[in-house]
């Protein structure tokens, strides 16, 4: 028996042991024409940074100036050298069975400093190249166009997302690429998490441009009682221009459509008090309604106005009208329930995500922890949360079709080869959470499609390196992609069960 081979037989007994009932799921369980895709996004992934005339963006400049912010001090200067190895990783998707690949364009790449500089031939090519490979091989491209990366030019001009002026960037942007790839792109998103990120960026302090005050922290410019909901305001409008504008001029002719990601934790309350009941709802409110009210309702919930009074702005005449171009999918990264405490009727650390909500959030009640729990802190394996909150977004918003473009599991870095690939945490993760979805379909839910985070290991923000996501992983020094026990097992759900039908043998063997 060779060593591969060797590995292989462990791998297998394990998924055997610890995933006896992999056979209770089932491709055939999904509607025809679901689409089961993996996901990456550009400044984690393409590398490349300065080549072929990309433009410097936010991510760059912050990762070069403050590698001290970074957990392992790495940036994503080359990441995966997806830039350069696109064919390669394109033949992984096709390997792993998958219809769809949701990737998001490197707005730096395509207009290097903005509106006023123009835009980059070699960035259409490159997104060209990459969506005729995907097409060759069968697989729909899922197209974001902002993953919190932007050209540092308009960093600088307008604070990124502070500055009305940014709206008018960004329907332009949009439309350069609805323009480009719109004949061959039909599923687009405008953002990926901008409830996340600008709370990341504008309230803690943590993403660029590092906006934030006290209680949330000392930063050296920023207010984050107000920047938050300035510059959400300013994506909702940016978002808005970009639909009115796709739905005018580009979604008849292109045979289209086009959402909005939002990411969605799953809060339970923590005691079945009033209180806490009230925080999970508030929690939720801040979270999920702060932006897709606005796009479904044309207005901010009420929570939020009561709590924010006049730190959150109010939608004018004009604005509300352009909120009236609806949007075709609601897309949602879901990864952990946890617990929410009411932080009102008594005090708690307000420093965190959840502080502007006056909601305290945590994985543990007496003692237990709400799932078990996974590399990154405050994420826990709770498949439930997954029906929970599909049942949650079906309530609210109605029949628009759910994307779940986002749901993953993370295991810390290590040079144990042996350890990275025998990744049964993340087989059981995944194959909970598609149960979930599964179970939630069965019950109504318009879910349409399923992209694992992540295709490959890839630079984790904050966390660099040292914390991966990948199906596939991914050498740094060699930049080798070896597929993990995840990659093994979603491609036989996806193809027909060989992995699962091993074990099954192995268990009649022994
Ligand atoms: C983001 C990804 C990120 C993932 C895991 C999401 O918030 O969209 O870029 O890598 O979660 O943290």
């Amino acid at each position: 028996m060779g060593a591969g081979t060797g590995i292989t037989a462990v791998l297998l007994v394990l998924l055997a042991i610890v995933a006896p009932s992999a056979r209770g799921l089932d491709r055939a369980d999904f509607p025809p024409g679901f689409l089961f895709g993996a996901a990456t996004s550009a400044y984690q992934v393409e590398g490349a940074y300065q080549e072929d005339g990309k433009g410097l963006n936010n991510w760059d400049v912050f990762t070069h100036t403050h590698p001290g912010n970074i957990r392992d001090g790495r940036n994503g200067d080359v990441a995966d050298n997806h830039y350069h190895r696109y064919m390669e990783d394109v033949e992984i998707m096709h390997k792993l069975g998958v219809n769809s690949y949701r990737f998001s364009i490197s707005w730096a790449r395509i207009l290097p400093s903005g509106r006023v500089g123009g835009v980059n031939p070699a960035g259409i090519d490159f997104y060209n190249r990459l969506i005729a490979a995907l097409l060759q091989k069968g697989i729909e491209p899922f197209v974001t166009l902002h993953h919190f990366d932007l050209p540092q030019e308009l960093e600088t001009r307008y604070g990124s997302w502070l500055g009305a002026g940014i709206r008018e960037e960004f329907d332009y942007y949009a439309d350069v690429c609805f323009q480009a790839f719109g004949d061959r792109v039909k599923l687009w998103t405008t953002f990926n998490e901008p409830n996340m990120f600008i709370k990341q960026a504008y309230m803690l302090g943590r993403y660029p441009p590092n906006h934030c005050s006290p209680p949330f922290g000392n930063c050296n410019s920023g207010n984050s009682q107000r920047e938050p909901y300035v510059a959400a305001h300013n994506i909702l409008m940016s978002h808005a221009a970009a639909v009115k504008n796709y739905n005018k001029n580009y979604k008849v002719k292109q045979g289209g459509s086009i959402g909005i990601i939002i990411s969605m934790k799953f809060y339970e309350p923590l005691t079945n008090t009033t209180e806490d009941i009230l925080a999970a709802q508030r929690a939720q409110s801040f979270e999920i309604h702060w932006f897709l009210d606005p796009i479904f309702f044309g207005e901010y919930p009420k929570e939020m106005r009561e709590m924010l009074a006049s730190n959150l702005p109010e939608f004018t005449q004009a604005e509300k009208s352009l909120l009236q171009n609806k949007v075709d999918l609601i897309g949602i990264n879901h990864y952990t329930a946890i617990y929410a405490k009411d932080c009102v009727s008594s005090p708690c650390n307000l420093k965190t995500y959840e502080g502007n909500a006056l909601v305290f959030a945590t994985g543990e009640r007496d003692g237990v922890q709400i799932g078990k729990s996974t590399a990154l802190l405050g994420f826990y394996d709770v498949p439930e949360g997954m029906e929970q909150i599909l049942k949650y977004v079906t309530q609210r918003y109605g029949n628009t079709p759910i994307y779940i473009t986002e749901n993953g599991y993370s295991q810390h870095s290590s040079n144990n080869m042996e350890a990275m690939l025998n990744d049964i945490d993340r087989v059981n993760y995944l194959r909970g959470y598609l149960s979930s979805i599964s179970s939630a379909l069965r019950r109504g839910a318009n879910v349409r499609g399923y992209f694992v985070w992540s295709l490959i290991d890839n630079f984790e923000w904050l966390f660099g390196f040292t914390v991966r996501f990948g199906l596939y992983h991914v050498d740094l020094a060699t930049q080798k992609r070896t597929p993990k026990m995840s990659a093994e097992w979603y491609r036989d759900f996806l193809t027909g069960s060989e992995l699962v039908d091993k074990v099954q043998d192995l268990r009649a063997d022994s």
